[in-house]
């Protein structure tokens, strides 16, 4: 079964490629074997050694309808290579473009992609390709796990933000208007490639926002890995290759081993990669999706380290020290749009991790030790979120 993607595509401007195989669930829904990422030596005679491999495939591919999602301007730098790669090696191969941005990951537009599946005849052995950011990995996987109750779904991640968190965990996901990410299901890739030579097409600030998925990852794993974005903060804002490809492979690992632990967010080790993120969609809804994902992050972090400052739990130092590198990281530290705090509120109310009725927040006891807490009263949140603000406008 996992024979099919195991191979390298030409789709990337690099040769130097991560790959990490997710394999099939069991019947409890646990991973079978070890997320695993390994690094490929860069291919010694690319052309030869890339039609090999595909060689090898052809003869399993049989007509089945790969769908490659992909959004307008990712499509036009890489679609063509994937899908020529693809058709190359014997796929039937159609592509669906959506337009870039969050707005794109919502319901409506799902319904347009299982609208041109059922034009395309593609059936249970259908397979979809996701090939851009995070909103293409959480939009086609969450069609490919709904359509004909899920089809194979494989991922090629091309901006950090995906490298390094969103493209692996196999959570999907549309945004609808009460909340985003409100809708979703769980569906491993079955492959996730990374090139990392992709995200040398990507805008300055979309290279900054993926950075703060990675301070998370740093935050609420270990100090080791927030002195590796302290210590190269200009190579990594300047993405050289050897940098890039260690703090890839090194999100990969936290995040992977959460994953492994707790795939299906029962065990309470999963919530720690949303640190941050309460109030970050809260703001991130609030300002109606003109900041970036990370941008949102960043800022949720504040909060939450503030939080976690006010609680008694975490000393004000490492606040200051988070603040410094995400300023240096070119990360905003303070919300310049305007939200109004009881609005924001209401938002919060609606997150995910509620239970029996209480809110619960990932907090900071030190830089590696996150905990979760289900007493964090209202009005703490709420002079957290406006120190964001109240700092702005000192
Ligand atoms: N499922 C998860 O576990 C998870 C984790 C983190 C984030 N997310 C989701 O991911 C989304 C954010 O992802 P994102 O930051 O990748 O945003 P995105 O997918 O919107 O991409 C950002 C922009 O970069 C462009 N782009 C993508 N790759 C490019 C490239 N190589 N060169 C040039 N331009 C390129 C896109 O067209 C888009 O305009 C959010 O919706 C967030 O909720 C999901
Ligand atoms: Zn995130």
């Amino acid at each position: 079964m996992d024979a099919m993607f195991d191979f390298d595509l030409d789709y990337g401007i690099s040769r130097t490629r991560v790959t990490v195989r997710l394999n099939a669930l069991d019947d409890g829904g646990r991973i079978l074997r070890e997320v695993s990422a390994k690094t490929d030596d860069p291919l010694a005679d690319p052309a030869a050694g890339t039609d090999t491999r595909l060689a090898e495939v052809e003869a399993k591919c049989d007509g089945r309808v790969t769908v490659v999602v992909t959004d307008d301007r990712v499509g036009d730098l890489y679609g063509s290579r994937l899908v020529g790669s693809l058709k190359g090696a014997g796929f039937s191969v159609e592509e669906y473009r959506i337009r870039p941005g969050e707005a794109s990951k919502s319901l409506a537009v799902a319904e347009d992609i299982y609208r041109f599946l059922a034009a395309k005849n593609v059936g249970r052995d259908g397979c979809i390709l996701a090939l851009g950011g995070g909103v293409v990995s959480d939009l086609a996987g969450f069609v490919a796990a709904t359509w004909m109750r899920g089809v194979d779904f494989g991922v090629f991640p091309t901006t950090l933000e995906a490298d390094v968190d969103a493209s692996i965990g196999g959570k999907t996901a549309v945004n609808t208007s009460a909340a985003k990410n409100l809708v979703g299901v769980f569906h491993q890739p079955r492959f996730v490639a990374i090139d990392p030579g992709c995200l040398t097409t990507l805008e300055a600030r979309d290279v900054r926002a993926g950075l703060a998925e990675s301070v998370k990852h740093a935050l609420i794993s270990s100090e080791e890995l927030l002195r590796f974005h302290e210590a190269n903060v200009d190579a990594i804002l300047a993405l050289d290759a050897s940098v890039a490809r260690e703090l890839i492979l090194r999100n990969l690992r936290v995040k992977g081993d959460i994953i492994e632990a707790d795939t299906l967010e029962q065990r309470d080790k999963r919530i720690l990669l949303n640190f941050g993120h309460t109030i970050g969609h809260a703001i991130e809804s609030g300002v109606g999706y003109t900041l970036r994902h990370g941008e949102c992050v960043a800022l949720g972090m504040v909060a939450a380290c503030r939080l976690s400052v006010t609680m008694g739990l975490l000393d004000h130092s490492v606040v200051e020290r988070m603040t410094a590198l995400l300023v240096r990281l070119g990360l905003p530290t303070q919300l310049e749009e305007r939200i109004d705090t009881d609005t924001l509120l209401a938002t919060i109310r609606n997150d995910k991790k509620r239970r029996d009725g209480r809110l619960r927040f990932v907090l900071l006891e030190a830089v590696g030790r996150p905990v979760v807490r289900d007493d964090v009263g209202e009005s703490p949140v709420r002079s957290a979120f406006e120190s964001l603000v109240g700092l702005n406008a000192s």
